[in-house]
């Protein structure tokens, strides 16, 4: 701004720019969308050492249950059924019946999860210009600054995962919630080897036991 313009005096610019200067410290950042109670998505994900699965989650906070439910390329189903009450399952519908179950006093994923996030700015993503946040040093997670709907996330575990579809209010039918009988049957559980939970469930029953602040 040049100091003899006339229509613009000094002291008017100085004003202007005190004013956007406070405005400007004062704009809150952006928050993360909570989660819908209910959903349904598919992820494509890769972990660190190149394996591709695709995930069928299926949140459903109402009911207090949360599954996963992941092909392996070319390889294994499995199934992973957690419960708010802290009882989680993981098996197989195959003919290796194999189930195990633990509790984790946790239980699922809040809607709100992601409140205490770190803001990182906003990158381009899989072609979605995506704010960016951070928790825990365990997740990074990119959701669409439009639609506010999630576009992918990454785990310090080295596994991403891309958001394939998105569908909100999307329940999955009961029946489809039980786990098989083997998983309730302690000697044949005994028999076999354990499933291996994937290291990324294992994050994210981490990200489920921080504590969120109440009020910010
Ligand atoms: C999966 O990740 C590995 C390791 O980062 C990478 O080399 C590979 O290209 C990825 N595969 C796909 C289909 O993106
Ligand atoms: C939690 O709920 C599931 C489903 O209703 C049930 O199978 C499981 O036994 C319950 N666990 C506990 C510890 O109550």
């Amino acid at each position: 701004m040049e100091a003899n313009n006339s229509l613009f005096p000094k002291s008017i610019c100085l004003y202007l720019s005190l004013i956007s200067a406070v405005i400007g410290s004062t704009q809150p950042q952006p928050q993360p969308q909570p989660w819908p109670l209910q959903f349904h998505s598919i992820l494509v994900m890769n972990s660190s050492k190149g394996l591709l699965q695709i995930d069928d989650l299926w949140y459903d906070f109402p009911n207090g249950r949360n599954f996963n439910i992941i092909q392996n390329q070319l390889g294994r189903k499995l199934y992973s059924l957690e419960w708010n009450n802290g009882t989680s399952y993981y098996y197989t519908l195959d003919s290796d019946k194999v189930c195990s179950s633990k509790h984790d006093p946790v239980g699922i994923l809040r809607p709100n999860w992601l409140d205490g996030a770190n803001y990182l700015g906003q990158k381009n993503k899989d072609g979605f210009l995506c704010n960016v946040w951070e928790k825990a040093d365990i997740v990074w997670y990119y959701e669409d600054v439009i639609t506010k709907r999630p576009v992918y996330w990454s785990f310090n575990t080295g596994t991403i995962a891309h958001f394939m579809t998105f569908e909100v209010g999307r329940v999955l039918e009961d029946p489809n919630w039980q786990a098989p009988v083997y998983c309730f049957e302690e000697a044949n559980q005994q028999k076999k080897p354990a499933l291996e939970l994937p290291a990324t469930l294992n994050m994210m029953r981490q990200v489920q036991s921080i504590p969120i602040p109440t009020v910010l």
